[in-house]
Protein backbone atom coordinates (compact mmCIF):
# COMPACT_ATOMS: atom_id res chain seq x y z
CA UNK A 1 0.00 0.00 0.00
CA UNK A 2 1.92 3.16 -1.20
CA UNK A 3 1.16 5.91 1.36
CA UNK A 4 2.12 9.46 0.87
CA UNK A 5 2.16 12.47 4.00
CA UNK A 6 0.88 15.78 3.87
CA UNK A 7 1.59 17.94 6.73
CA UNK A 8 2.70 21.73 7.65
CA UNK A 9 4.18 21.51 10.77
CA UNK A 10 6.86 19.67 12.79
CA UNK A 11 6.26 16.68 11.59
CA UNK A 12 5.99 14.44 15.08
CA UNK A 13 3.40 12.33 13.69
CA UNK A 14 5.19 11.78 10.08
CA UNK A 15 8.22 10.84 12.76
CA UNK A 16 5.76 8.17 14.20
CA UNK A 17 4.69 6.69 10.93
CA UNK A 18 8.57 6.19 9.77
CA UNK A 19 9.94 5.28 12.71
CA UNK A 20 7.04 2.79 12.71
CA UNK A 21 7.79 1.48 8.98
CA UNK A 22 11.23 0.77 10.56
CA UNK A 23 10.32 -1.29 13.40
CA UNK A 24 8.10 -3.45 10.92
CA UNK A 25 5.22 -2.18 12.52
CA UNK A 26 3.56 -0.69 9.33
CA UNK A 27 2.11 -3.69 7.71
CA UNK A 28 1.94 -3.65 3.98
CA UNK A 29 2.50 0.15 4.12
CA UNK A 30 5.27 1.82 2.76
CA UNK A 31 5.69 6.16 2.56
CA UNK A 32 6.32 7.17 -0.94
CA UNK A 33 6.29 10.78 -1.00
CA UNK A 34 5.69 13.86 1.84
CA UNK A 35 4.60 17.20 0.95
CA UNK A 36 3.99 20.29 2.62
CA UNK A 37 2.65 23.67 1.95
CA UNK A 38 5.58 25.30 3.96
CA UNK A 39 8.68 25.34 2.72
CA UNK A 40 10.63 25.47 6.03
CA UNK A 41 8.57 23.24 7.99
CA UNK A 42 9.82 20.27 10.31
CA UNK A 43 8.19 17.82 8.29
CA UNK A 44 9.99 17.99 4.89
CA UNK A 45 13.27 18.05 7.57
CA UNK A 46 12.25 14.79 8.97
CA UNK A 47 11.27 13.15 5.68
CA UNK A 48 14.89 14.22 4.43
CA UNK A 49 16.50 13.16 7.65
CA UNK A 50 14.73 9.37 7.07
CA UNK A 51 15.73 9.63 3.23
CA UNK A 52 11.98 9.89 1.82
CA UNK A 53 11.35 11.89 -1.51
CA UNK A 54 9.83 15.03 -0.32
CA UNK A 55 8.47 18.01 -1.62
CA UNK A 56 7.50 21.61 -1.18
CA UNK A 57 4.39 22.38 -3.07
CA UNK A 58 3.03 26.18 -3.59
CA UNK A 59 -0.44 26.66 -2.21
CA UNK A 60 -1.21 30.36 -3.55
CA UNK A 61 -2.08 33.30 -1.70
CA UNK A 62 -4.90 32.12 0.19
CA UNK A 63 -4.72 31.25 4.03
CA UNK A 64 -7.03 28.26 4.66
CA UNK A 65 -6.69 26.32 1.22
CA UNK A 66 -4.77 25.90 -1.57
CA UNK A 67 -5.81 28.25 -4.01
CA UNK A 68 -7.42 27.18 -7.68
CA UNK A 69 -4.46 28.11 -9.68
CA UNK A 70 -1.86 25.83 -7.60
CA UNK A 71 -4.77 22.68 -6.64
CA UNK A 72 -3.88 20.92 -10.62
CA UNK A 73 -0.08 21.22 -9.53
CA UNK A 74 -1.08 19.26 -6.07
CA UNK A 75 -2.95 16.83 -7.66
CA UNK A 76 -0.65 15.61 -10.35
CA UNK A 77 2.23 15.67 -7.88
CA UNK A 78 0.61 13.33 -5.62
CA UNK A 79 -1.13 11.20 -8.30
CA UNK A 80 2.87 11.00 -9.87
CA UNK A 81 3.57 8.89 -6.58
CA UNK A 82 0.25 6.52 -7.38
CA UNK A 83 -0.62 6.88 -3.30
CA UNK A 84 -3.72 4.28 -2.25
CA UNK A 85 -3.73 6.30 1.10
CA UNK A 86 -3.00 9.84 1.41
CA UNK A 87 -2.42 10.44 5.31
CA UNK A 88 -2.91 14.48 6.58
CA UNK A 89 -0.76 14.49 9.17
CA UNK A 90 -0.81 18.27 10.88
CA UNK A 91 -1.70 19.60 7.29
CA UNK A 92 -3.61 23.03 8.35
CA UNK A 93 -5.37 23.74 5.04
CA UNK A 94 -8.52 22.54 3.91
CA UNK A 95 -8.94 20.16 1.32
CA UNK A 96 -10.34 21.16 -1.54
CA UNK A 97 -13.21 18.97 -3.12
CA UNK A 98 -11.27 18.55 -6.13
CA UNK A 99 -8.11 16.91 -4.74
CA UNK A 100 -10.99 14.84 -2.04
CA UNK A 101 -12.73 13.78 -5.99
CA UNK A 102 -9.11 13.30 -7.35
CA UNK A 103 -8.43 10.39 -4.05
CA UNK A 104 -11.62 9.92 -2.97
CA UNK A 105 -11.75 7.40 0.04
CA UNK A 106 -8.36 7.01 0.23
CA UNK A 107 -7.53 10.29 2.70
CA UNK A 108 -7.37 10.03 5.94
CA UNK A 109 -6.70 13.01 8.52
CA UNK A 110 -5.67 12.40 12.34
CA UNK A 111 -7.27 15.27 15.04
CA UNK A 112 -6.46 16.22 18.22
CA UNK A 113 -10.08 15.84 20.24
CA UNK A 114 -12.58 13.08 20.63
CA UNK A 115 -14.82 13.97 17.21
CA UNK A 116 -17.29 14.88 16.93
CA UNK A 117 -16.11 17.42 20.07
CA UNK A 118 -13.76 20.45 18.90
CA UNK A 119 -13.68 20.47 14.96
CA UNK A 120 -11.27 22.70 13.24
CA UNK A 121 -8.61 25.09 14.56
CA UNK A 122 -7.28 24.71 18.29
CA UNK A 123 -8.66 21.60 19.40
CA UNK A 124 -6.93 21.05 22.67
CA UNK A 125 -7.54 24.21 24.00
CA UNK A 126 -11.11 24.46 23.29
CA UNK A 127 -11.37 20.93 25.37
CA UNK A 128 -8.91 22.85 27.75
CA UNK A 129 -11.38 25.93 28.12
CA UNK A 130 -14.86 23.45 28.08
CA UNK A 131 -12.77 21.93 31.28
CA UNK A 132 -13.60 17.93 29.69
CA UNK A 133 -11.78 15.48 31.70
CA UNK A 134 -11.27 13.12 28.92
CA UNK A 135 -10.27 14.32 25.57
CA UNK A 136 -8.14 12.52 22.55
CA UNK A 137 -7.44 12.23 19.03
CA UNK A 138 -9.57 11.02 16.31
CA UNK A 139 -8.27 9.71 12.66
CA UNK A 140 -11.07 10.27 9.82
CA UNK A 141 -11.82 9.98 6.55
CA UNK A 142 -11.67 13.09 4.55
CA UNK A 143 -15.15 14.27 3.51
CA UNK A 144 -15.83 17.77 2.05
CA UNK A 145 -16.98 19.23 6.21
CA UNK A 146 -14.18 20.26 8.36
CA UNK A 147 -13.30 17.24 10.23
CA UNK A 148 -16.77 15.85 9.69
CA UNK A 149 -15.62 12.62 7.89
CA UNK A 150 -16.50 8.97 9.06
CA UNK A 151 -14.40 8.52 12.09
CA UNK A 152 -11.84 4.97 11.77
CA UNK A 153 -10.64 4.77 15.33
CA UNK A 154 -9.86 7.13 18.09
CA UNK A 155 -7.83 7.27 21.35
CA UNK A 156 -8.64 9.05 24.83
CA UNK A 157 -6.89 10.75 26.65
CA UNK A 158 -7.66 11.81 30.53
CA UNK A 159 -7.36 15.15 32.10
CA UNK A 160 -6.12 14.66 35.44
CA UNK A 161 -6.14 17.17 38.28
CA UNK A 162 -3.10 19.37 38.24
CA UNK A 163 -2.55 19.02 33.75
CA UNK A 164 -1.62 21.88 32.45
CA UNK A 165 -2.68 22.83 28.46
CA UNK A 166 0.83 21.98 27.91
CA UNK A 167 0.89 18.19 29.49
CA UNK A 168 -2.66 17.92 27.94
CA UNK A 169 -1.11 18.57 24.42
CA UNK A 170 2.01 16.25 24.99
CA UNK A 171 -0.24 13.60 26.47
CA UNK A 172 -2.81 13.82 23.09
CA UNK A 173 0.20 13.99 20.97
CA UNK A 174 1.98 10.79 22.37
CA UNK A 175 -1.69 9.21 21.34
CA UNK A 176 -1.97 10.45 18.51
CA UNK A 177 1.63 8.80 17.91
CA UNK A 178 0.38 5.45 18.29
CA UNK A 179 -2.72 5.70 16.68
CA UNK A 180 -1.78 6.91 13.38
CA UNK A 181 0.66 4.26 12.54
CA UNK A 182 -1.72 1.57 13.93
CA UNK A 183 -4.60 2.52 11.79
CA UNK A 184 -2.11 2.86 8.60
CA UNK A 185 -1.35 -0.56 9.24
CA UNK A 186 -4.44 -1.92 9.52
CA UNK A 187 -5.65 -0.28 6.75
CA UNK A 188 -2.73 -1.69 5.05
CA UNK A 189 -3.69 -5.58 5.92
CA UNK A 190 -7.66 -4.84 5.64
CA UNK A 191 -7.69 -5.08 9.26
CA UNK A 192 -9.71 -1.71 9.02
CA UNK A 193 -11.43 -1.92 5.53
CA UNK A 194 -11.71 1.29 3.01
CA UNK A 195 -14.92 3.09 3.49
CA UNK A 196 -16.02 3.38 -0.21
C1 LIG B 1 -1.23 17.31 15.48
O1 LIG B 1 -1.56 17.51 16.83
C2 LIG B 1 -2.46 17.11 14.64
O2 LIG B 1 -3.50 16.49 15.31
C3 LIG B 1 -2.84 18.54 14.32
O3 LIG B 1 -1.62 19.18 14.10
C4 LIG B 1 -0.61 18.56 14.89
C5 LIG B 1 0.55 18.24 13.99
O4 LIG B 1 1.69 17.93 14.69
N1 LIG B 1 -3.75 18.57 13.23
P1 LIG B 1 2.97 17.36 13.95
O5 LIG B 1 3.31 18.28 12.79
O6 LIG B 1 2.65 15.97 13.47
O7 LIG B 1 4.05 17.37 14.98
Amino acid sequence: MKVCILGSGRGSNCQAILEASINQQLGLAKIVGIFSDVQESGILQVAESYGIENHFLEPGSLKAKIDKKNEPMWIKSLRGHNPDLIVLAGFMRIVSSSLIRAFDGRIINIHPSILPSFKGLHAIQQAWDHKVKISGCTVHWVSEGIDSGQIIAQAPVRIMNGDSLSKLTQKIQAAEHMLLPWVISDLSTGAIPFIQ
